[in-house]
This record gives structure tokens, C-alpha cells and sequence, in this order.
């Protein structure tokens, strides 16, 4: 396999989190970093690359901005996080102006921008627009990392491996996100259908999929572990041209009549990025939570004009 070359523009939580799971992963020739704080970045490259011995061969650099462009995919967990009490919403202000900038230093690039941080979704439409690339080259991890939570929530409810459940989370990656129970399958039996299910349970564990993040930053004062772990997976189907189906986010251009709004939609991840969006079987309550989803991303990016 012809490895490629992943560049990671912020060295902080997130980052570095996506950086040590992408060499154990390896799925990478080179591993660029990128920081403002340039030293930070040079004293994360050099911390990697000492443990050289324990991955697969991947060179790991601090690099310039600029050179970001001729990485193959390049992941942008710049900004700052949440702190404790703040929705990811309330990040806007703060890293929209870091979106605009990364988007328009990358304009004319020729692989896939995958954006992390938050706001995930309307950052994900503004580094769009100002890069002009097409939408399916530039992905937000959106609600795959909702998904890999409801899991592993359910998966301990039900005492199954999360692997092993088929439920997906749709819309914001945030307060507005949409589990779609009603498609949610074990073992190819719909989960409502089992015996040890009742859907009385739904409510409760949705919520503790939606406030997951929150109880992990009021302890530890960020999230980046598993976010790490999810952002490696879109990189694996990007790098390994998978044509695998992740619910991710990107500018919709149509399905579930969507346009124009980023949200996360189960999509077709390939080296061409996020290449085509499949329209999910929902029912009315579903499809009704998802318009709800992007009404509010709608407003969280008209508010930016
Ligand atoms: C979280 C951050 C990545 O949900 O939004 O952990």
C-alpha cells in the first residue's frame, strides 16, 4: 500500500490524541504537525518520534502551515475546546475566524480536509466555503463519535460488545443529535424487537450519549481520547479508500432535502472523501428531530453574519 502523508493542524488535547492513534494505526508514511505555538508542535513531533520503535515506520514532523498543502488529508483540530458548562454552539465565535483562515490557506488543495473541532458542523460549512473545495473532500467527524458513544452505552446495557450493535446518530454532533432507534439492529434482529429491549429506555440513554462530553470536560477539562480514536477511523477509510458507510458530517447537497446545511448523514468514506450520502430509513419522530438538527445549525451559522 502506497502510504500517504496525514498533516494535523493543532497540537493540543485533540491533536495529539489523533496523532499517537494514527501511528498506531499505521495507516500513515508521514505525520505532519502544525501549531501557532511552533515549539509546542516541534516538542510534540519530537515526543512521537521517540516512540518509533513501538509503531509502524512513519515519520513525524513539525512542518509550516503552508506545507499542509501537499499532505493528502489534513485534519484541523486548531481552536479552543469547551470548558466546563459551555455547549460546543458556544465555541462558534472563537474558531469561526480559524475555519475562514485554514479554509482559505487551503484553497486549490487536492485532498480531503477532515475538521474536528468544534463547533464540528458549521465549521465544517465555513472551512468549506472559504476553501471552495467540493463538499465531499471536506468532512467534519460529526456524530461518528455520537454513534461510537450510544454503542458503548447500549452495548452496556444489553452486555454486548459495541461492535457488535448497528445504531447510528445523525444531525448535530451536539445537543440536537438524533439516534435512530428505529433502525437500530443486534445482530441483524431490530433491537426493538428483543425481548431485554423496551423502548421506554431510549430517552435516558440518548441523554447520556448527549452529555457524555460534558461530564468528561467538567473531570478532566477536555475531551480527546476517543475523538482521537473516531478521527482515526474516517483517516483509515479515507487512506485505505474503504468505500465504507460512517455517519460523518459535510455540506448536504440534497439528501433528506437538505441543502447547503453540514450535518452528519451516513455516507460513503473513499479516497475521494465523502463521496456519496445515503438517506437513512427513519420514522416521523426521527425525521422531524433531524429537521429540528438542522434548523439549529442553520441559526448557529446565520448568527455568524
Ligand atoms: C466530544 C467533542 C469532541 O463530543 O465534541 O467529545
Amino acid at each position: 500500500m502506497d502510504k500517504e502523508t496525514v498533516g494535523i493542524i493543532g497540537t493540543g488535547w485533540v491533536g495529539t490524541s489523533v496523532a499517537i492513534s494514527t501511528l498506531h494505526a499505521g495507516i500513515a508514511q508521514r505525520l505532519w504537525l502544525h501549531d501557532l505555538r511552533a515549539e509546542v508542535a516541534e516538542g510534540e513531533a519530537m515526543d512521537l518520534a521517540h516512540g518509533a520503535a513501538f509503531y509502524p515506520a512513519c515519520e513525524v514532523a513539525a512542518v509550516p502551515l503552508a506545507q499542509m498543502r501537499e499532505a493528502d488529508v489534513v485534519v484541523v483540530a486548531a481552536g479552543r475546546n469547551g470548558r466546563p458548562g459551555e455547549s460546543r454552539l458556544d465555541l462558534l465565535r472563537d474558531n469561526a475566524r480559524m475555519a475562514t483562515e485554514v479554509g482559505q490557506m487551503l484553497r486549490g488543495f487536492g485532498g480531503v480536509v477532515v475538521m474536528v473541532s468544534n463547533p464540528v458542523d458549521v465549521l465544517t460549512r465555513v472551512l468549506q466555503a472559504a476553501s471552495g473545495l467540493p463538499p465531499e473532500r471536506v468532512i467534519g467527524t460529526g456524530t461518528l463519535l455520537d454513534t461510537a458513544r450510544l454503542r458503548q452505552i447500549v452495548g452496556r446495557q444489553l452486555r454486548v460488545a459495541p461492535g457488535s450493535l448497528h445504531i447510528q446518530v445523525l444531525g448535530e454532533h451536539g445537543d440536537s443529535s438524533v439516534p435512530v432507534w428505529s433502525g437500530a439492529r443486534l445482530g441483524g434482529r431490530p433491537l426493538r424487537a428483543l425481548a431485554q429491549w423496551d423502548a421506554a429506555f431510549e430517552p435516558a440513554l440518548a441523554q447520556q450519549m448527549r452529555r457524555a462530553a460534558y461530564e468528561v470536560i467538567q473531570r478532566k477539562g477536555a475531551t480527546n481520547h476517543a475523538i482521537g480514536l473516531v478521527t482515526t477511523r474516517v483517516l483509515r477509510a479515507l487512506l485505505l479508500d474503504e468505500r465504507s458507510i460512517l455517519a460523518v458530517s459535510r455540506v448536504q447537497t440534497g439528501a433528506c432535502g437538505l441543502q447547503g446545511v453540514a450535518l452528519s448523514l451516513p455516507s460513503l468514506i473513499g479516497a475521494g472523501g465523502a463521496l456519496e450520502v445515503l438517506e437513512p430509513e427513519m420514522d416521523e419522530l426521527e425525521r422531524a428531530a433531524l429537521a429540528a438538527s438542522a434548523a439549529v445549525l442553520e441559526r448557529a451559522h446565520a448568527s455568524l453574519s
